[in-house]
């Protein structure tokens, strides 16, 4: 990176007004469509109580110590995924080993699988959030003229029309692009602080309604009664993938996220929060969503769950209107902040590596996905006979992407923290000052990135794969 790079980079970086506003925007970016649209369909798809618990584990054992390690390899070189291993591969003061190459060598390769994987997952995120966009729209003008809400009409018009699907995609970017090319601190913080905690509260009042359905009983035993001979080959993948999935692992958002942090903040003490808050979310919305699945005896399940199925409660119960307005808006801002997330990345990383302006940066993601974004936007309409048992082409986009370049890309950002930066940095961060934590926790989370993580990310990626050779 030349000098006059470096330094703009500096001046365009900004900290985090404060900590809440971190945490905002961190859970910000990691509370998003993968909690309430993903966590419930796949949820169903592997089975109910055995895959959470699996999922709880691999929260717990794997996500949370690879976010510590990326929360922290942006805090401590204080630039996004390309540039930070760029310099780790250059600087000896936080390298440490010496051995360089122009181009950062092997590493350089994950940091950008990364931001690829990004770009890929932003496109066809914005698909969804335009369905938001869609349902928002519709529950609205329906409730206005007829009072009454038609889910099928709603879902069939969207399958039908591959136009529209582009047309909210496009729309729901460039509101997200008009954000970022605005800056960190105005753009993210200000919104988040207000969406988020509104949000919550509304998912609890939500998940009370939907808990006091006489179907609620069945709902928690499925959710929480473990059969594991409901479990697949794919499962574990199913669980990491969705792990690193929801809390934005493996994208490099989270080392631009802890490159915005201050000095002060503990990396280990944020990691848990975020892990604990995500996944207290993800349960959230199966608790809202199962409990109607089965009150209506759905035997279908996908993409399109979240939409099939809280409809029903909202048309049922006081006041729908009002809280399905409040939801749509407050899931269609979740989508938004996630979206910031991911577009943030690249830019991020676009401001590091070149001379272009915030906006600039921001412009040219935001082309670069909507192109992208044209196949998963098509996969209902003209790419519909594209079908692999019973998934159609959005479903293997998202298997591909999550199940598939992400975990790699997640492990090679582990990799390349662990075998680059300087021992002693980490160790002084991870305790730093006056933290809670122990040197004890200090060594588990080492085992943890040494051990646990690549072990347990390459045997389900082996599993995964034996079972699609089985099935094909
Ligand atoms: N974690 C987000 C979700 O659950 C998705 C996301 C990934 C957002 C990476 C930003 C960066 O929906």
């Amino acid at each position: 990176m030349s000098e006059v790079a470096a330094t703009t980079s500096k001046r365009r970086r900004s900290l985090w007004g404060t900590r809440f506003g971190f945490y905002l925007a961190a859970v910000g970016s990691a509370f998003g469509l993968g909690n309430l649209w993903r966590f419930p369909y796949i949820t169903v798809e592997n089975g109910g109580g055995a895959f959470v618990i699996m999922y709880i584990v691999m929260a717990l054992a794997i996500g949370l110590p690879l976010l510590i390690g990326e929360l922290m390899l942006g805090k401590l070189s204080r630039r996004s995924v390309i540039s930070a291993c760029y310099r780790l591969s250059q600087d000896e003061t936080i390298s440490r080993r010496t051995r360089s190459t122009k181009t950062g060598g092997p590493w350089m390769w994950t940091a950008r699988l990364a931001v690829v994987v990004c770009l890929l997952i932003l496109s066809y995120y914005a698909v969804i959030s335009g369905w938001v966009l869609h349902f928002l729209m519709q529950f609205f003008v329906s409730q206005l003229k007829t009072g009454a809400f038609d889910v099928e009409k709603s879902l069939s018009v969207l399958r039908e029309h591959g136009g529209l699907q582009m047309a909210l995609m496009s729309v729901h970017l460039l509101i997200a692009l008009v954000i970022v090319a605005k800056g960190v601190q105005e753009g993210i913080e200000k919104w988040v602080s207000f969406s988020m905690p509104a949000f919550v509260i509304l998912l609890f009042i939500l998940v009370m309604k939907s808990l006091s359905l006489p179907s609620a009983t069945d709902a928690l035993r499925f959710m929480f009664y473990p059969d594991f001979t409901k479990l697949t080959l794919f499962s574990p993948l199913d669980a990491i993938g969705h792990v690193l999935f929801t809390l934005s692992i493996g994208f490099g958002t989270m080392v631009t996220f802890g490159s915005y942090l201050n000095e002060t903040t503990k990396i280990p003490a944020a990691g848990f929060r975020i892990t604990a808050m995500d996944t207290v979310i993800s349960l959230f919305a199966g608790l809202l969503i199962f409990p109607l699945l089965i009150g209506a005896a759905f035997t279908t399940t996908g993409p399109e769950l979240l939409f099939q199925t809280l409809p029903r409660l909202l048309v049922d119960i006081e006041s729908g209107f009002v809280f399905g307005m409040a939801f749509f808006i407050c899931l269609y801002l979740a989508a938004l902040g996630a979206s910031i997330g991911l577009i943030e990345s690249v830019v991020a990383n676009l401001l590091d590596f070149t001379r272009l302006t915030r906006a600039q940066a921001a412009w040219l993601t935001g082309a670069v996905a909507c192109l992208l974004g044209v196949l998963p936007a098509l996969s209902t309409s003209v790419f519909h006979n594209v079908n692999v048992h019973g998934h159609g082409l959005l479903e293997i986009l998202d298997g591909l992407l999550i199940n598939g370049l992400l975990p790699i890309s997640a492990l090679g950002i582990a990799f390349m923290m662990m075998k680059r930066l300087k021992r002693e940095s980490v160790q002084e961060e991870f305790l730093n000052d006056e933290s809670e934590a122990t040197e004890a926790l200090y060594s588990h989370w080492l085992f943890a990135m040494r051990w646990v993580a690549p072990v347990t990310i390459l045997v389900s990626l082996a599993l995964a794969f034996y079972g699609l050779i089985k099935v094909l």
